[in-house]
């Protein structure tokens, strides 16, 4: 079982160029599906949950092509509509693949989703949306079964804007007669971005990025071409690995409206960070971190949950006490469990964290407990004293590519054993 040994200590320094996001580009594929034709996607990121997604593709009868960062996929052939219950075990967004595949087959069978811990995710709000939309879901021997022969449009209120029901909601309308409409839609710029991929497709998507979303259903696709959006979360990741070890980085293909609360966080614990060019911004660290007083995740464009587990890494070491209310998962704060046997001081109680900053971690052998735990233990093993082994990789090999080993093009001492 390979292993991450990150060197604590080293500054780093230089530039490094954030890939295509994760969040995007799962959703994008499942779009795929439904044209029956040829899409090419640009800037791909080479993670697991992209192969994951491609080997679920082709055994529906997609034909797929990887070149680097482009991948290109031909939906003609599709020949089945359900997904194999090993793969949907590994990946809990697969879910959505579901809305793709019922647009598309007028029928959908998989088994109840898997993935990260971060506690019970549930797909009430999907099902709920579902049936709304009168598309019969029968669960029978482990397996759920949709029907959407007689689906029709509707309007669905969300009664949370979750990104996975939104996106589920947009891709199983865009065959379905009328106009539907999400109300309290996520407003996540990868629900944009999944709504400007359908738009080239032939479909006509309105309002995506605020709570009000309409979907006219359409029968005939196009080929599309599309570059992704920038990971947001990652760039968050290298922003904490810059903050943690005194750092002046420079970080490309950025959308900084898409990090807007990051960036403010950030400039709260003291670390300078301007835009340079268009999709540019230097991160530069000197002196300690100062604690947060308060901080809260919640729906876009609020602070992302995705980027509290590495922001707690950051506060660990900050020069005070500071708190963190996680307000979108229940079950979100594994990794302070790791951060304490590195000598970090967090007490955690239910949805808050208590943390108060220490002048030093020490390194430890640690163990990723989701995919962006693994990226936060990294980052608190760059600013350790001595050696932090972290197992468990498989979390951090999800989203982020080549296991966050890029970070060595920026200084950072990490191997993979
Ligand atoms: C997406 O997950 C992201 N994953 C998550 O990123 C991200 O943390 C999350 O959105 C919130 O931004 C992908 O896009 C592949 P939700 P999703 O539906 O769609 C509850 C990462 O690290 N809920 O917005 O699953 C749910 O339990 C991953 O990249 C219901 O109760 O998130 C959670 O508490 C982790 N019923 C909250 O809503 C439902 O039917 C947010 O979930 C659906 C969700």
């Amino acid at each position: 079982m390979s292993k991450l040994v990150v060197e604590g200590g080293n500054r780093l320094e230089g530039s490094i160029r954030i890939p295509g996001a994760k969040n995007t580009v799962l959703p994008i594929l499942a779009a795929t599906i439904i044209s029956g034709k040829e899409s090419v996607i640009e800037d791909c990121p080479e993670i697991k949950d992209v192969e994951l997604t491609v080997e679920i593709l082709k055994n529906l009868g997609c034909k797929i092509k990887r070149e680097g960062r482009t991948l290109t996929v031909d939906s003609s052939d599709i020949s089945d509509y359900t997904i194999k219950e090993e793969l949907m075990d590994k990946m809990r967004s697969s879910i959505i693949l579901t809305g793709a595949i019922l647009a598309r087959m007028k029928k959908a069978k998989t088994t109840y989703p898997g993935g990260c811990e971060l506690g019970l995710r549930p797909i009430d709000l999907h099902i709920k949306a579902f049936k709304e939309l009168n598309i019969s879901v029968v669960e029978e021997g482990g397996y759920i079964m949709f029907d959407g022969e007689n689906a029709h449009s509707g309007d669905i209120h969300l009664a949370f804007p979750s990104v996975g029901a939104t996106e589920n909601i947009m891709l199983v309308a865009t065959t379905i007669k009328g106009t539907t409409k999400i109300i309290n839609a996520a407003k996540e710029p990868e629900i944009s971005d999944l709504a400007d991929f359908l738009n080239k497709m032939g479909c006509r998507v309105l309002g995506a990025g605020t709570s009000v979303i309409t979907i006219e259903g359409a029968d005939s696709f196009s080929n599309v071409n599309h570059t992704l959006i920038p990971d947001r979360i990652v760039a968050a990741t290298v922003m904490a690995a810059a903050a943690v070890t005194g750092s002046t980085v420079e970080i490309n293909n950025v959308n900084t409206e898409h990090i807007g609360a990051v960036i403010s966080a950030f400039r709260e614990m003291g670390v300078l960070v301007f835009k340079t060019m268009d999709n540019s911004v230097v991160v530069s660290a000197a002196g300690r971190i100062k604690p947060l007083n308060l901080l809260r995740t919640s729906p876009y464009p609020g602070f992302p949950t995705d980027a509290q587990s590495i922001i707690t890494s950051v506060l660990s070491v900050a020069d005070g006490t500071s708190i963190v209310i996680e307000n979108i998962f229940e079950q979100r704060f594994k990794h302070t469990e790791e951060l304490i046997k590195m000598g970090a001081d967090v007490t955690v109680d239910g949805r808050c964290a208590v943390i108060k900053g220490v002048d030093r971690l020490k390194g430890a052998k640690v163990s990723a407990r989701d995919l962006r735990s693994g990226a936060a233990l990294v980052v608190a093993g760059l600013c350790a004293d001595g050696f932090t082994e972290i197992d468990n990789l498989y979390h951090i090999d999800r989203g982020y590519e080549n296991t966050l080993l890029d970070l060595r093009e920026i200084g950072a001492k990490i191997t993979k054993v």
